[in-house]
């Protein structure tokens, strides 16, 4: 018996869709339930920021999470396999037709990327302001709450939509298939088998 938390949405509509391939099994959450068992797996669904805290603390073997989430915190787990989905960028984003002001003795970045955020201009030099946001980044330079924002790009249409043109290129990202390290030391063959499995049909 294994559990796998899995980040709602599209994410884990397409890595279901992969254990549905790898293993033969239809795999969908009910309605509003947050739990799937069946075929000796309990899938969990859970908030994409919350899905290395499951696996964490052990109440999820495993979990899939994109790479800027694992970025974003320490966390003590392993990186089993890149599933390659969720392929996105974290970039920073501004104001159409302006650049960053390098010469300003402090930058105003908005984002739900804290870390990240922080790493990128401190390895600039630059001081930085941060303002944490939830979602809807896109908004705040538009208004005056930042200068600029460090936001997930995948097609760039929500910046475009929005007067925001895509600068510089922080990271990549993509969907990991992570474990919890007890249960990694406890289950592995099973564990091993999944990755197998879910690698062959990648
Ligand atoms: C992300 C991100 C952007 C959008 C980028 O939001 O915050 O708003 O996707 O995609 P695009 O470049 O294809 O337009 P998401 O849908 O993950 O929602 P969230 O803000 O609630 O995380």
């Amino acid at each position: 018996m294994l559990t796998i938390a899995l980040p709602k949405g599209r994410i884990a509509e397409e890595t279901l869709e992969k254990f549905e391939k790898a293993f033969n099994e239809k795999f969908v959450f009910e309605d509003r339930k947050l739990i799937l068992e069946k075929a000796g797996f309990t899938f969990l669904n859970v908030r994409n920021q919350d899905v290395p805290t499951y696996v964490m603390h052990g109440a999820a073997d495993l979990g899939v999470v994109g790479l800027d989430v694992l970025a974003e915190k320490e966390y003590d787990l392993i990186k089993l396999l890149d599933l390659n989905l969720g392929k996105c960028k974290v970039a920073i984003g501004l104001k159409a037709g302006t650049q960053l002001d390098w010469t300003k003795s402090e930058i105003k970045v908005a984002t739900k990327h804290v870390n990240i955020a922080k790493g990128f201009f401190e390895k600039k030099a630059m001081a930085v302001d941060i303002v944490k946001l939830y979602g809807s980044i896109e908004l705040a330079p538009l208004v005056g709450l930042s200068d600029c924002i460090v936001d997930i790009v995948e097609t760039g249409a929500t910046m475009k939509q929005n007067g925001l043109e895509v600068g510089d290129t922080i990271m990549e990202t993509s969907a990991h298939l992570i474990a919890n390290k007890n249960s990694f030391y406890i289950k592995k063959e099973e564990i091993l088998n999944i990755k197998e499995k879910i690698q062959e049909v990648l």
